[in-house]
């Protein structure tokens, strides 16, 4: 088979799952009403599969600070962070996530995906290894790999799988680096942060902490899962994006390491990429101070996290094992899956479809992102409607 009969492959694969060519990936969207409300077809559609966490894509503070940006520096910095591309705004973001932090300091990276792929191929080469969850985002997959490092993973949250395998590394423990996320994208669940310290002490491990999806969601001033658990200072370095509670695109990594600095010079994600826009920089300036006092956007969004998890879970999905701002109907059967998906979109819910190998042990989910702008009612109408559509295509 050549190269490009093995992409046939694998798209004849993905149209065996999705027949008839339905457009599950990708959806356009034509028009965005608000943080909760968009146009998709002819429909207008409750938005239940973004990352807005917060509620924040159209916050005046942080419009109005993109705007004031494009009108005095322009669209884009036309450049790497290592040339032309670091702004005094660029500057101010990394001061203001160290500080938000506690930390001596901190780097700005173009996307998520890149603080993980620059801090891990950063931080840890040949000869060393990395100890990951095995339900690591990609980024994170993706990260390891381009360090060269030999990469050891661990059952989801299984703390003595996690045990056995850094007893069996022996003396190379010190040169292994453990990285695990505050909350798991697919399934919702929090990782055990106090036990995960507790072997990397043991160890004498280094400690990498990805609050992609808990940023903003826990904690009381919304620091992630390092605050709500209170092991902010044991933990080595924290990256994590813009793209979800901060309603931009950029990530970052913070430390107490004066090492971290070194990363801006050997890693490449950072080095060989165009810096953040302006605009992008201002407008995740003015959201991660909304962010830091947003007490009552995290009231409200556990409020919708709590109705709907219960909703569902009376109505007899199988879930994650705990609330939270990701829920996911896991189902066995992906045609299922497809059909809930589909038949959520009929009646004007848009929720995200995830299909193997993409969802964990082989299962397909229905995944919900819960925002503090949705309200009770729309809460209500999206469970009222995940327990009828139970009725009709599980119970069958
Ligand atoms: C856990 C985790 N880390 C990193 C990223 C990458 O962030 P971004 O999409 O902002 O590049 C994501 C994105 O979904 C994620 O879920």
């Amino acid at each position: 088979m050549n190269l490009l009969e093995k992409l046939d492959a694998a798209a004849a694969a993905r149209k065996a799952m999705l027949p008839d060519g339905v457009g599950a990936f990708g959806i356009p969207i034509e028009e965005v009403y608000s943080a909760t409300e968009a146009k998709i077809g002819e429909r207008r559609v409750l938005l239940l599969g973004t990352n807005n966490y917060l509620g924040l894509t159209f916050a005046p503070e942080c419009i109005e600070a993109a705007h004031q940006a494009l009108n005095h520096e322009g669209t884009g910095t036309t450049g790497s962070r290592m040339a032309n591309g670091s702004y005094y705004g660029h500057r101010a973001l990394e001061q203001e996530f160290a500080d938000f932090y506690q930390c001596s300091a901190g780097i700005v990276f173009t996307t998520g995906y890149q603080a993980n792929l620059g801090t891990i191929s950063g931080l840890v080469g040949r000869g060393d290894t990395v100890l990951i969850d095995g339900d690591s985002h990609a980024s994170i997959y993706d990260g390891c790999i381009l360090s060269g490092a030999e990469i050891i993973r661990f059952k989801h949250n299984d703390m003595a799988d996690m045990e056995k395998r850094l007893r069996r590394l022996g003396n190379r423990t010190e040169t292994t680096l453990i990285i695990v996320e505050g909350i798991y994208s697919m399934l919702g669940d929090q990782a055990p942060l106090a036990e995960i310290v507790r072997l990397k002490n043991k160890y004498n491990c280094t400690l990498l902490l990805d609050e992609a999806h808990s940023l903003g969601v826990l904690g009381e001033t919304g620091q992630g899962l390092v605050e709500k658990t209170g092991l902010l200072n044991e933990v080595d370095f924290i990256t994590g994006t813009f793209s979800k509670s901060l309603c931009s695109i950029g990530g970052f990594c913070v430390s107490n390491h004066s090492q971290l600095d070194q990363l801006r010079f050997v890693s490449h994600p950072y080095i060989f990429t165009a810096s953040p826009s302006p605009a992008t920089i201002a407008s995740t300036r003015a959201a991660l101070a909304l962010l830091k006092n947003g007490d009552n956007l995290r009231k409200q969004l556990w409020k919708n996290c709590s109705q709907l998890y219960e909703r569902l879970k009376t109505a007899g999905y199988e879930l994650g094992p705990e609330p939270g701002p990701v829920i996911a109907a896991i189902l066995d059967n992906p045609k299922q899956a497809l059909q809930i998906w589909q038949s959520l979109l009929e009646h004007n819910i848009y929720v995200n479809l995830i299909l193997p190998p993409a969802a964990p042990d082989g299962k397909s989910l229905v995944r919900c992102s819960v925002n503090a702008a949705h309200t009770t009612e729309q809460m209500t109408y999206v469970g009222d409607t995940f327990a009828k559509l139970y009725q009709q295509i599980l119970e069958h």
